[in-house]
């Protein structure tokens, strides 16, 4: 069967699934002060439909798929989901992004049912900033996430840390020590426009040299790093010695499009191809129907555009296209 391909040559086998956009915290970047109106559960696809979905990519090479939200732990017994999607022949990778606060509970029940690993995220180490943050989160029970995907063999496991300006910046040095005695992977994470590309995003947006920086300040002599198992686009390095690494994911300055693997699966049950601009692709109308399932796939991907335009925006330029209005919740 034809691969899933864009008229770039671009492969895609891996897609970004969210399961809600409904989340047990409220990040500043994510979702605003004033919270959001959750999409109506029964607009939201159920386990079976998003399990049809893949199962229908799979022959034409679908490989790997990340589970994400919202916090993907908030909706009911994601474990059965993992389970369904880990029985479909050719889904060789599942993972998760999480904010880790429910893992305690979670990641025994996730790994039985066949998850590969996580991907938590954790942009403070302090509690009153985490709380700012989070708008309310507790630090100690992502640490305590963390033990727990640690002990259940969940690995290896990443931490997304989105670097902004004046708020987190001065904790890089905290975020590489935790790896000098675990195999953890900290990647730091440029903070994008998405949702609303605000002055206040301009005013906390932080380039990664930042990190490099930090490093030839604390005197530590670094390495590049093979790559824990992934599909995303980090740059690894490891301080020479240490038992983990550290990664550079940079979305803004330095767009890593021309080898974009990624689809997505809205939890509404839209097709994005891409994470940036605003095209969508309603796809549950079409389940129970495989071949026209890969049909809205291809013709998402026949009109994916090359890249995002992310810079321009930081220039305050006008784009090609229209970025999405969907908040980063709402895409996963
Ligand atoms: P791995 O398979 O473990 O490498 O995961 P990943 O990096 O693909 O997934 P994760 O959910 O942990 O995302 C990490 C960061 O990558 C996010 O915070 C985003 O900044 C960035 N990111 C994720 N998806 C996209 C995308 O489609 N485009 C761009 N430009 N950045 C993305
Ligand atoms: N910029 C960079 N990363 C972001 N994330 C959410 N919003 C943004 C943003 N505007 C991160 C989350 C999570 C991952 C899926 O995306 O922290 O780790
Ligand atoms: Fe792919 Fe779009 Fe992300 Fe670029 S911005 S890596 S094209 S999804």
């Amino acid at each position: 069967m034809e691969p899933l391909t864009d008229p770039f040559g671009r492969l895609h086998d891996y897609m970004r699934i969210s399961v809600t956009d409904r989340c047990n915290l409220r990040c500043i970047y994510c979702m605003p002060a004033e919270g959001m109106e959750f999409q109506p559960q029964d607009e939201i696809l159920s386990y079976e439909e998003i399990a049809a979905v893949v199962e229908s990519l799979a022959p034409a090479g679908l490989r790997k798929v990340r589970l994400t939200g919202g916090e993907p732990l908030v909706r009911k017994d994601l474990e059965k989901l993992v389970a369904m999607l880990s029985a479909i022949p050719g889904i060789e990778d599942i993972s998760l992004t999480t904010n880790g606060m429910m893992l305690p509970a979670k990641a025994e029940l996730l790994k039985e049912a066949g998850l590969s690993r996580v991907n938590i995220s954790l942009d403070s180490l302090r509690q009153d900033r985490f709380s700012m943050i989070t708008r309310g989160g507790e630090v100690s029970r992502v640490l305590k996430g963390i033990e727990a995907a640690q002990a259940a063999g969940l690995s290896p496991i990443k931490l997304n840390v989105v670097l902004m300006k004046g708020i987190n910046d001065d904790e890089i040095k905290d975020f590489i020590s935790l790896t000098l005695n675990r195999p953890l992977n900290v990647r730091f994470i440029e903070y994008m426009p998405i949702g609303s590309a605000s002055d206040s995003w301009r005013q906390t947006y932080l380039p990664l040299e930042t990190v490099l920086e930090a490093c030839a300040e604390a005197g530590w002599e670094t390495e590049e790093a093979d790559m824990p198992s992934g599909n995303g686009p980090s740059q690894n390095r490891r301080i020479v010695g240490a038992k983990g690494t550290f990664g550079l994911i940079h979305p803004v300055s330095d767009h890593f499009c021309d080898n974009c693997n990624r689809l997505r699966l809205t939890a509404d049950g839209h097709i994005k191809a891409c994470l940036y601009w605003a095209d969508e692709y309603p796809v549950r109308p079409l389940i129970g129907d495989p071949e026209a399932i890969r049909s809205q796939f291809r013709q998402a991907l026949g009109n994916k555009p090359h890249n995002h335009e992310m810079a321009l925006a930081l220039e305050q330029k006008a784009q090609s296209h229209t970025p999405t209005a969907r908040r980063m919740s709402q895409i996963g």
